[in-house]
């Protein structure tokens, strides 16, 4: 065991007991002005950066067997006039709240938790807990907590208190999934943004539907299909005429998560020797849906879609087969060695002869892509991503990476040995918005886990100038466990 970490810290400049300081629990909730700001803060940076994730990794002391399945809490930063106020709150889900008060685990985890007192504690029991963790987006006057197996909760933009479950003006029933991934389409000189999502219904067939709602939040226009076959699928893609998603040859052998023995995401079984189905859906509806297939991989994360040259252009984050976490593993202990990496592909799919080629744009561990806004679904240069110190190997997310997809060129700035990075999110500096060529013209919010102090803070990186470091570097005065995604709004809540 012991040559085991030491092999560890010698391939990948990290310490595992450093890594493993982010994955405790955050069981206070903070409310206060910012203070000992390193650096300077953009005076044009003003709204409120969003942020969510698991924040308790253990209810009363029994851990958790997957941080994925914490219970969600919110992080705001709200910027105005070069001061930052910190808030967070956990989501008060109906199952955090009953588990709160009962002081144990009451509920199933879907990636790897399961009920204390063994099987016959678990099975039988399928009931699915909202945990509200995995992104938080501001939009048609709501501030919504996603997760994909369940409807959004809203909160208070302002104190982030929970307002309770959102049914979207009627659109969703009770139970009903919404994905933690929608995409903001920036529309054009004749059309206004739109937010586009989609949600998944498992089964024998998949159950797909793809919704598009204006800015006041009221919906647009929707669809609804039958896939065949089980899909877990994450995230989605987009172009001005496409919705794109990827389904990754996993299967789901219910009878073990039935019978109490694994969770669902422990019951996934993935196929190297089947194809990934890529679904590609008119938004329009009026061409038939189309399957293409390409080679087994899994991904969780898209980067961008773009129409190019009669094809369609997907980048996207693969990884060789599924991760998957024995019931026996501590995840906290994991050797990154032995499960497979992140890493950007590009797809282009040609409807016209129905195939799909894939070539790696990098093979470096990375995760937790983004792009300028305006870009989203739109000819695109730089790519933005959460990266492991390393050129080689799997290992944490230490770095933040940003490839020039024209020229190969990369650019790059390390929190490594001690910091543990998040998914950068991109904001448009004010300057930038007339220039032509404006698409790096940006601040990249990024908080990051600092092992040293074991507290995190957040750090601000001129996205034009990645490698020079942050501008700013804003530290909390506690830690936030990793977490997973989150936005921007030019709104500031105070
Ligand atoms: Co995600």
């Amino acid at each position: 065991m012991e040559q085991t970490v030491m092999q560890t810290v010698a391939d990948t400049s990290f310490r595992l007991s450093d890594w493993q300081g982010g994955h405790e629990s955050l069981k206070q909730e903070h409310s206060y002005w910012l203070e000992a700001i390193e650096g300077k803060i953009p005076t044009d940076l003003q709204g409120t950066l969003f942020r969510n994730g698991p924040g308790l990794l253990d209810v009363n002391g029994q851990r958790l067997h997957h941080p994925f399945d914490g219970d969600g809490m919110v992080c705001a930063f709200t910027f105005d006039q070069g001061r930052v106020y910190f808030r967070n709150r956990f989501v008060r889900t109906e199952g955090f709240v009953a588990e709160q008060q009962a002081g144990t685990i009451l509920y199933r985890g879907v990636f790897g938790t399961a009920k204390p007192g063994g099987w016959l504690a678990n099975a039988l029991d399928l009931r699915i807990k909202n945990i509200a963790n995995t992104n938080v987006i501001y939009w048609g006057g709501k501030l919504l907590a996603l997760w994909e197996g369940g409807q959004p909760h809203r909160l208070d933009p302002t104190t982030l208190e929970t307002l309770g479950i959102e049914s979207l003006d009627g659109l969703l029933q009770s139970g009903d999934p919404f994905s933690a991934h929608p995409i903001v389409d920036p529309g054009g000189e004749d059309h206004p943004p739109r937010l586009v999502n989609f949600s998944i219904q498992p089964g024998l067939s998949t159950q797909l539907k793809l919704y598009e709602f204006d800015l006041s939040g009221t919906l647009l226009q929707s669809q609804t299909h039958s896939i065949p076959g089980f899909a877990f699928i994450h995230d989605f893609a987009l172009t001005p005429n496409y919705y794109l998603l990827f389904q990754n040859p996993v299967t789901l052998n219910p009878i073990p998560y039935v019978l109490g023995l694994c969770t669902p995401g422990q019951a996934l079984r993935f196929n190297a020797y089947a194809p990934t189905h890529i679904w590609v859906i008119s938004r329009q509806g009026d061409q038939p849906i189309r399957k293409l297939q390409t080679e087994a991989c899994f991904v969780f994360h898209h980067a961008n879609a773009q129409e190019r040259d009669g094809k369609i252009w997907v980048d996207s984050i693969c990884y060789e087969s599924f991760p998957t976490l024995d019931a026996q593993q501590d995840y906290r202990t994991i050797d990154f060695n032995q499960i497979p990496a992140g890493q950007l592909w590009r797809y282009e799919l040609d409807l016209q002869t129905a195939t799909a080629t894939r070539r790696c744009l990098s093979p470096r561990s990375i995760e937790f892509p983004t792009v300028h806004p305006d870009h989203v679904g739109r000819p695109y240069r730089f790519v933005y991503l959460g990266a492991a110190d390393q050129h080689q190997g799997n290992a944490p997310l230490q770095a933040i990476l940003k490839l020039d997809l024209e020229t190969g060129h990369s650019d790059c700035w390390s929190a490594a040995p001690q910091g543990f990075v998040s998914e950068p999110i991109f904001v448009p500096k004010e300057e930038g918005a007339a220039q032509a060529d404006a698409e790096d013209q940006g601040w990249l919010l990024v908080l990051v886990y600092n092992a040293a102090q074991h507290r995190s803070e957040l750090v601000v990186l001129d996205a034009a100038q990645v490698s020079q470091g942050p501008v700013a570097c804003l530290p909390l005065r506690h830690h936030i466990p990793y977490g997973l995604h989150g936005s921007f709004s030019q709104d500031i809540f105070l």
